[in-house]
């Protein structure tokens, strides 16, 4: 099968587009024949050795971490799945080897779900790292619940657009950054109040908004954005980043909880968030579609950091 694989870390001349064998599966696996996958920032972070503290890597290992497809092969221990399903899946491994850029992927039945019935295999791709992120920091951290006050730092982009819309099914109030190109956009997807974080100091338009401060600002993308959050989350409130690692003490003089959230994969959750866009709760982020054999240059163009909610892979 064809994968884009790198044999060490680096720019994009180190992509390879190469003939590797087809995976094998486990009892407890199904084969998932690639349709689309998606391009998340953490594929260049990976292709230049940024995240090596998070996760082992081998070589030569394929790209990747998102996949939409139709199951080939199932496992002989898979009751849940069957030949011939539509499926989408968030594919993180112990060690970073076998990546979703790649013609087939192999990958535990329990954390694959049954891709929502009304997308495209482009649309349903482009969800499960984004959504899951969202999900985790947004539920599992930070408690996120009616009546609350939520900051999403980078509303427009592919983990934004779905955290935007999982607060407001939580029956939250969403302020977002973004730029005034994407106002509309997170406008449609439900955010109550919009900060244009170029020309506006998001710390003061929040105090104005919400002299108390909020209950939580979820943090996508770090640095000092992250830090000087910590000045407008209210007491008892949380700060979750998905781009700082986080000292567990960081806060804890304002009794504010703060933490860094690694996505995990989670077949319940997709299949949950699966209901969501197939009652019209949650609807698939702006796409661009680049063909498979273009993965270089999305990735350069998600490098560049004004992603408009994602970009995916097409392999068809
Ligand atoms: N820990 C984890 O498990 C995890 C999971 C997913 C993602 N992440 C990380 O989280 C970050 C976001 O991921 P993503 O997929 O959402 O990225 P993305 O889609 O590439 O984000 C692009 C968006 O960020 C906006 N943006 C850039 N700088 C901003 C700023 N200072 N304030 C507000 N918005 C800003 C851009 O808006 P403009 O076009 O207006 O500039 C664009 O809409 C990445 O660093 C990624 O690696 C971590």
């Amino acid at each position: 099968m064809k994968a884009w694989v790198i044999h060490e870390f680096g720019g994009p001349e180190v992509m390879k587009l190469e003939e590797v064998g087809k995976p094998e599966i486990k009892s407890s696996e199904v084969l998932i024949k690639t349709e689309c996958t998606a391009v998340n920032p953490v594929d260049w972070k990976m292709r230049e050795g940024m995240i090596t503290m998070l996760l082992p890597h081998e070589f030569p290992a394929i790209i990747g971490w998102d996949v939409a497809g139709i199951i080939e092969q199932v496992g002989d221990d898979v009751k849940r799945l069957r030949v011939g399903d539509f499926v989408y899946a968030f594919c993180r491994r112990s060690v970073v080897k076998d990546g979703t850029y790649a013609e087939y992927v192999a990958f535990d039945a329990e954390h694959v779900a049954h891709m929502p019935s009304n997308l495209t295999m482009a649309q349903a791709s482009s969800l499960p790292l984004v959504a899951l992120t969202a999900w985790q920091a947004l539920f599992d951290f930070a408690n996120v619940k009616e009546g609350d006050n939520v900051l999403i730092h980078a509303g427009a982009g592919g983990v934004g657009s779905i955290a935007i819309q999982l607060a407001k099914h939580a029956k939250a109030r969403v302020i977002t950054t973004a730029s005034p190109r994407n106002f509309d956009y997170v406008k449609k997807l439900g955010a109550d109040d919009i900060i244009d974080y170029n020309s506006q100091d998001f710390i003061e338009v929040t105090k104005q908004l919400f002299p108390e401060g909020v209950d939580t600002v979820f943090d996508c993308v770090g640095g000092k954005t992250f830090h000087s959050s910590l000045d407008i989350v209210k007491k008892g409130g949380s700060l979750v980043s998905i781009c700082n690692a986080v000292d567990e003490s960081y806060g804890a003089e304002k009794g504010v909880k703060t933490g860094f959230v690694f996505v995990a994969p989670n077949g319940e959750q997709l299949s949950s968030i699966a209901r969501l866009v197939e009652n019209g709760v949650v609807v698939a982020p702006n796409l661009e579609e680049f063909p498979f054999h273009e993965a270089p240059i999305a990735l350069e163009k998600n490098r560049e950091g004004h992603t408009k909610g994602k970009i995916v892979l097409s392999l068809t």
